[in-house]
């Protein structure tokens, strides 16, 4: 697979985010463009863009409207009290008693807002450069939120970077280490993929070396790893010490010692 940034450059439709565009081309090492440098035969096959109060990754197709940002607010179904209540598989499979987690693989960062909002004091680790603008993006805003600054709360912190080497160099082992690579897509494929996470493989594809990051996920972990994944797929870890299961996905616990 080429590398995800020759296939992208930061689309600046707006003159007042020109030195934002600028300065997040120069980051990445791609161009910054306007719309009127974007004809059919353009090679990009995605844009970054600030546009909306937030930066939006688009594809071609998606030039005019819409585009990807990460989600700050609940998902549907969510309660919207703070701190929401722990009663989802995903609560369960970190543990209700857990303080600290690292989210390893941050991805659209949905697992570790839903996280942040339950209450938990969760910092993230992604290592593609495209999504973390994006996820630093969708922190800033969250910090902007009523709910947050009337709390006081610490929004999560992102690292930039391998999380096999980062997990290596934390300086106090979180109670939960949370892992959700990208596997293979299910035999049947689902409808249920939501176009963030097809984008995502799209872009990424899948993370091959998810045994090492399991592995120093185990080493660096305080009490318990959680590895997210698909229902049918092989576990990372030799066997669970306990798994939850719904109808698409599995979150496996690896408890330190268990
Ligand atoms: C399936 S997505 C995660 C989705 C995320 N749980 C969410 O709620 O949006 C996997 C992400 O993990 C990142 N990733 C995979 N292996 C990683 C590693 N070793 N270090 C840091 N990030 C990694 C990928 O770049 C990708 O963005």
């Amino acid at each position: 697979m080429t590398a995800v940034t020759d296939a992208l450059a930061v689309l600046c439709t707006d003159q007042a985010q020109r030195l934002a565009s600028e300065q997040l081309a120069l980051k990445l090492g791609v161009p910054v463009l306007d719309s009127a440098s974007i004809d059919k035969h353009a090679p990009w096959a995605f844009y970054l863009s600030y546009r909306d109060g937030c930066l939006k990754l688009l594809d071609a197709a998606s030039l005019k409207k819409g585009g990807l940002m990460v989600e700050i607010d609940p998902r549907p179904g969510e309660q919207h009290s703070y701190p929401a209540p722990k009663k989802d598989l995903l609560a369960q499979a970190v543990g209700k008693k857990t303080l600290t987690i690292v989210d390893a693989t941050c991805g659209w960062a949905q697992d570790s807002l839903a996280l942040f909002r339950m209450g938990y004091q969760v910092s993230c680790i992604e290592r593609s450069p495209v999504m973390a603008a994006l996820i630093a993006d969708g922190l800033q805003r969250l910090a902007q939120k009523d709910w947050v600054l009337n709390r006081q709360l610490q929004v999560p912190q992102l690292q930039a970077g391998n999380a096999i080497e980062l997990l290596a160099a934390l300086p106090e082992a979180p109670d939960c280490i949370y892992l959700d690579p990208m596997f293979p897509p299910k035999r049947k494929k689902s409808a249920a993929t939501r176009k963030s996470m097809a984008v995502l493989r799209d872009i990424l594809g899948d993370d091959l070396d998810k045994q090492q990051l399991f592995e120093a996920a185990m080493q660096a972990a305080g009490k318990r790893v959680v590895v997210k994944g698909p229902d049918d797929a092989e576990p990372l870890g030799a066997t669970p010490s306990m798994s939850f299961t719904s109808k698409l996905l599995r979150y496996d616990v690896y408890l330190k010692g268990g």
